[in-house]
């Protein structure tokens, strides 16, 4: 019988001033970022969060790239405490004690920067610190493992070992994606590596990709909210940290977008 072989991914390589769209675009995801740490604080709601991020973006001229995605509504996704990824923004009150991933993507003259924090409101148990140190040291444990003619699977191999050295897992259901033009393109980015289909995809330089794990304290498993179909919550409701950045691969090695000269850095204590 005759298999249809899967075709090969087409992915776009950037260079010269697409590669200086794609730093603008990163730098202001960054700049929205820096801005919206500091309003991450107990009493605040999601939606006001939403509202802030909002209103800063198309106050500078640009969009928020969430709003009217794939039918979703609001500007960032909120995910508190057991929630895994794509929270929506609602009356929820920050607490003492949550922790909170705040996920920004903004277009710029039409290029995507991507990036993510989680945010500890007050003081946290030390199960969501710890989750919320591996889960932001493990991306920096896959940028490293980015390097120009590698694969994208080296990126997943690294992070996998290290979750799973420090007693934690990894999600599966959700992965890093190519990005530029559009928000989600090939390759997609694995934070583990799969038994059978590893990416052979080499890591060309002019690629541009994120890397965002989502590491839990207990499960890797999860599920999704049916009330909303957007909510990802891990399946045995302990919590779930993630950090994001937009890379692109140089000639020279990863050189991150999303970053300014604040924010923590490699090595940071939480
Ligand atoms: N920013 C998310 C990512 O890292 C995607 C959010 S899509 C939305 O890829 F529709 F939920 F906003
Ligand atoms: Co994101
Ligand atoms: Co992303």
């Amino acid at each position: 019988m005759a298999v249809k072989k899967k075709s090969k991914p087409i992915i776009p390589l950037y260079f010269d001033e697409e590669r200086e769209g794609l730093r603008a675009a990163g730098r202001f995801n960054a700049q929205l970022m820096d801005f919206i740490r500091e309003k991450v604080q107990p009493g605040i709601t999601t939606i006001e969060i939403d509202r802030l991020i909002y209103e800063y973006t198309t106050d500078h001229g640009h969009k928020p790239a969430d709003l009217g995605y794939k039918g979703y509504n609001h500007s960032t996704c909120t995910s508190i405490n057991e929630v895994v990824c794509h929270g929506i923004p609602d009356g929820t009150v920050l607490r003492e004690g949550d922790i909170i991933n705040v996920d920004l993507t903004t277009i710029v003259d039409g290029w995507y920067g991507d990036s993510s924090e989680t945010f500890l409101v007050g003081r946290v148990t030390d199960e969501a610190r710890r989750v919320v140190q591996i889960a932001f040291d493990a991306l920096y444990v896959g940028i490293e493992a980015a390097q120009p003619y590698g694969k994208v699977s080296d990126i997943g191999r690294a992070i996998e070992r290290f979750v799973k050295a420090h007693g934690l897992e990894v999600v599966r259901e959700y992965q890093g994606h190519g990005i530029g033009r559009e928000f989600h393109q090939d390759p997609g980015v694995p934070h583990y590596l799969p038994k059978i289909g590893a990416s052979q995809t080499v890591l060309e330089p002019g690629m541009c990709f994120t890397i965002e794990p989502m590491v839990n304290a207990g499960t890797w498993r999860t599920f999704i909210d049916s009330r909303d179909n957007w909510t990802v919550r891990t399946l045995d409701l302990a919590p779930s940290a993630q950090f994001e950045h937009t890379i692109l691969m140089t000639e020279t090695g990863p050189e991150l977008m999303t970053t300014t000269e604040h924010g923590p850095k490699p090595g940071h204590r939480f």
